[in-house]
């Protein structure tokens, strides 16, 4: 128990799923880095800085968890942190073929660096942010998906959304 690890992603919006990866990378190693992308082409529903600031709301318990946000490449940011660990969750077959190929294309950059795949708990093995994302803007009910301080946050920007969109026509 003393290293470093980094659990990287796009966290648009965190979820149970999420929370659930924290929890069991924070009982493995010393400290758990949770690295938001920057530079992401994928369209997103919020943006860097209120991902970074629900991710520190749903992790204030854990003193030994930190929530950054990194640009370029992963390995990079992991040598920055001192961290030779890398944490990503699998849930399914359907993710493992992306999985691998991040994981052995971050080997070939970095072979020091070491991919931990993670399984969260049953439950949360259909939790995608994708699918969390279009619950939140059809205003659907959301508190078994994502932690608390997630639903309310989201819950608030639906209805300013649904607002925009009753005006617009
Ligand atoms: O939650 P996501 O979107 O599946 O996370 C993907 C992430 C952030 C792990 C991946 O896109 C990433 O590491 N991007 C940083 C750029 C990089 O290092 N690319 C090479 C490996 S894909």
């Amino acid at each position: 128990m003393n290293s470093i690890a980094i659990y990287p992603g796009s966290f648009d919006p965190p979820t149970n799923g999420h929370l659930d990866l924290i929890v069991r990378s924070n009982q493995l190693f010393r400290k758990v880095v949770v690295a938001v992308l920057r530079n992401t082409s994928k369209q997103s529903l919020l943006s860097i800085d209120e991902r970074v600031k629900l991710l520190k709301e749903c992790t204030k318990d854990f003193p030994n968890v930190e929530v950054d946000a990194f640009d370029g490449l992963l390995v990079d940011y992991a040598r920055v942190r001192e961290s030779n660990h890398i944490v990503r969750g699998i849930r399914a077959l359907t993710d493992f073929e992306y999985e691998f190929q991040i994981a052995l294309l971050n080997r070939r950059l970095a072979p020091d660096i070491e991919t931990i795949f993670l399984m969260p708990r049953e439950e949360h093995v259909y939790l995608s942010s994708r699918l969390v994302r279009e619950v939140a803007l059809l205003g659907g009910p959301l508190e078994s998906f994502v932690p608390p301080p997630v639903a309310a946050y989201l819950g608030e920007k639906a209805k300013e959304f649904l607002r925009i969109y009753d005006t617009e026509g």
